[in-house]
């Protein structure tokens, strides 16, 4: 019989030092997350240095943890896979190095992994029976991607973010509302008792049939719709705002992704990265999906933000496909999808 893979799978690229240990692709024995949310919560974002800093502090133990729970000894680990971007490259490099030096010392092979291949890969731990192609809208808070995903690690991109990602807008709209760090499940949670019909924001749909996106104009709209209702001395409610903020992103969101499944054929749909945990997101593309006949798929709450496991399942499908690492990779911090150096 074929022997099991086990990697063990670091992810730092942002605001959480994580570790999960996995037999072969998709099974996670385990996927421990430390996140510095708190940490970062009276700055308003993620501020670089803090969250290199954190991680350095965190990551030993996270992995100590994560074997723990794995039931798994070093012994037992045949590869290590690691985020090598995009991201904060200070932050990125911490979990570059401790990976090296366990692959060293451990004399197992390393593999280089793309965030945000990270987040669609999520689905394939979620659910067993997935298989590529299908279209993928990949929805984070640096990313907005509409891809055809043609076979692991193949990728057609159809679309992105001309300025803003989505959540990149919902953490900044959050913080105008003085709602605090990370706006998204703020919002999210206002959005739920709010009327998103309240107030008129424009959805951008870009030159005809572009799959691109951009968020920025709707954010200005929120800003100066605050600012005019401060000057006339309107009372703001707040979750009115949330919600009609809301609905404008996620109606882009839902009818660029149907219009590609159709243009592209494609009958399966996979939601992925942090604002993929939004429900109105999720609500609204079900229904659609639901009633067109298009079969969706997301990850639960904890697969949808940052995680190792994700990063695992794309380390075990590189694996196969030969990709290997060696010990001058370096952190590439605006690494694009299907791009693969030194990885
Ligand atoms: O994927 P992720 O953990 O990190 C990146 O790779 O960027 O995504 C974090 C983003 C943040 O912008 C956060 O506000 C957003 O995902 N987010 C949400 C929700 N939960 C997290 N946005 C909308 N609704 C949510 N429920
Ligand atoms: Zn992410």
């Amino acid at each position: 019989m074929k022997k099991d893979l086990i990697t063990l799978a670091i992810e730092s690229s942002c605001d959480e030092t994580s570790v999960a240990v996995l037999r072969n692709g998709r099974e996670v024995l385990s996927n421990i997350i430390a996140s510095q949310i708190d940490l970062h919560k009276k700055f308003g974002g993620v501020v670089p240095e803090v969250a290199s800093r954190k991680h350095v502090e965190n990551i030993s133990y996270v992995i100590d943890e994560a074997l723990d729970e794995s039931g798994i000894t070093l012994k037992d680990i045949d590869m290590i896979g690691v985020t090598y971007g995009p991201g904060l490259v200070g932050a990125l490099l911490v979990g570059m190095s401790t990976a090296k030096a366990l692959a060293y010392s451990l004399n197992v092979p390393l593999v280089g992994v793309n965030h945000i291949e990270g987040h669609i890969y999520a689905n394939f731990i979620e659910y067993k029976d997935l298989e590529p192609p299908f279209l993928s809208l990949i929805v984070s808070g640096g990313h907005t991607h509409l891809v055809y995903m043609k076979d692991y690690g193949e990728y057609e991109v159809l679309g992105r973010t001309r300025d803003d990602a989505a959540g990149e807008a919902f953490d900044k709209v959050a913080r105008a509302l003085g709602l605090g760090y990370p706006g998204g499940p703020l919002i999210d949670e206002l959005a739920k008792i709010g009327d998103s019909k309240a107030i008129d924001f424009p959805r951008s749909y870009l030159e005809g049939d572009s799959f691109d996106f951009s968020f920025s104009g709707l954010k200005s709209a929120v800003l100066n719709y605050l600012n005019n209702s401060k000057q006339k001395g309107l009372e703001i409610m707040v979750k009115d705002v949330a919600a009609s903020f809301q609905q404008a992103v996620v109606e882009v969101l839902v009818n660029k992704t149907m219009n590609a499944a159709k243009r592209y054929k494609s009958n399966n749909i996979v939601l992925a990265g942090g604002v993929a945990a939004n429900s109105g997101l999720r609500e609204i593309l079900s229904s659609r999906c639901k009633d067109e006949g298009f079969n969706l798929r997301y990850p639960s709450l904890k697969l949808c933000t940052d995680n190792a496991a994700m990063i695992g399942a794309v380390a075990y499908y590189d694996y196969i496909k030969g990709y290997r690492a060696d010990m001058y990779l370096n952190a590439v911090p605006s690494l694009k999808l299907g791009e693969k150096y030194g990885g």
